[in-house]
C-alpha cells in the first residue's frame, strides 16, 4: 500500500500514475478485508516474515524508480498473485475462496504494469543503474526463495506443494522479464535456468514426507510379500 503510493510521484507517464493510484486503493481494500476476516475469526494478521520484511523494507528504501517497480510489480505482486491463486486452490471456506478471488483478480492486474511500464523504464537505465537493479533484484530474489523456505511448514499443513508452486513462479517470473529486453533475457536465462531451478525447488522445496513414504512402501510390500 505504502509502497505503491510512493511509486505515484516516481513515475513520469501519466497512465502509469492512473494505474498506480488505483493500486493504492485496492491494496487498502485487501489489507482491510483481510484484517476484517480475522478479526471475526478472532485472530489477526500475524507479523510479516523476516525474508519478506527485508524485501518490503528494500523496496521502500530505494528512491529508484526502477529498482522499485522491478522489486514491487514484478517481484512482489507476482508472487502475491501466484500465492493467492494456490491458496484459494486448497481452501474451502466459501468466504475466503471469494474473498481470495477478488484479491487475486487485483494482483494479477498490479503485476501487468511491470509488464507494460517495466520495459520502458528499463531501456532508459545506465550502466550504473543497470547492475543496481541487477544486486538488488537477485538479493530480493534470494530473500524470497529463504521467504518460502521459512513458510514451508505452514503450506504444507494446507497441502501446498512449495516446489511445485516456487516453479510455476519462476516460470511466470521469467516470461515477465523476457519481455524486458535482450539483456534481461539473457541474465535470466543463466540464474534462472531449466536444470538449476529443478535442482533449487528439489533441494528447498520437495516435501518432507515424500522421500520418506516412497521409501517406506517398497519395504512394506517386501514384508509383506515374504509374509
Ligand atoms: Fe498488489
Amino acid at each position: 500500500l505504502q509502497i505503491s503510493a510512493e511509486l505515484i510521484p516516481l513515475v513520469e507517464d501519466l497512465d502509469a500514475q492512473k494505474v498506480l493510484a488505483v493500486q493504492v486503493v485496492e491494496e487498502a481494500k485487501h489489507v482491510t478485508a483481510l484484517q476484517r476476516y480475522l478479526e471475526l475469526l478472532g485472530g489477526e494478521i500475524p507479523p510479516v516474515n523476516f525474508f519478506c520484511k527485508q524485501v518490503l523494507e528494500g523496496v521502500r528504501a530505494t528512491k529508484s524508480p526502477a529498482v522499485k517497480l522491478l522489486g514491487m510489480q514484478l517481484l512482489v505482486e507476482n508472487l502475491a498473485h501466484h500465492l493467492f491463486l494456490e491458496i484459494r486452490s486448497h481452501v474451502e471456506e466459501p468466504v475466503l475462496r471469494d474473498l481470495l478471488r477478488y484479491i487475486d483478480q487485483d494482483e494479477a492486474k498490479h503485476v501487468g504494469l511491470a509488464r507494460n511500464y517495466l520495459p520502458r523504464i528499463l531501456a532508459r537505465a545506465g550502466k550504473l543503474e543497470t547492475a543496481k537493479i541487477l544486486g538488488y533484484s537477485t538479493f530480493w530474489g534470494l530473500c524470497l526463495l529463504s521467504a518460502g523456505y521459512q513458510l514451508k511448514e505452514a503450506a504444507e499443513s494446507l497441502d501446498i506443494d512449495v516446489a511445485k508452486g516456487f516453479r510455476r513462479v519462476t516460470r511466470e517470473h521469467r516470461k515477465l522479464v523476457s519481455n524486458l529486453g535482450w539483456f534481461w533475457r539473457l541474465c535470466t536465462k543463466v540464474t534462472l535456468s531449466d536444470p538449476f531451478i529443478e535442482w533449487l525447488a528439489d533441494t528447498l522445496y520437495t516435501r518432507r514426507n515424500e522421500p520418506i513414504r516412497e521409501s517406506r512402501a517398497p519395504a512394506t510390500s517386501a514384508k509383506g510379500d515374504r509374509a
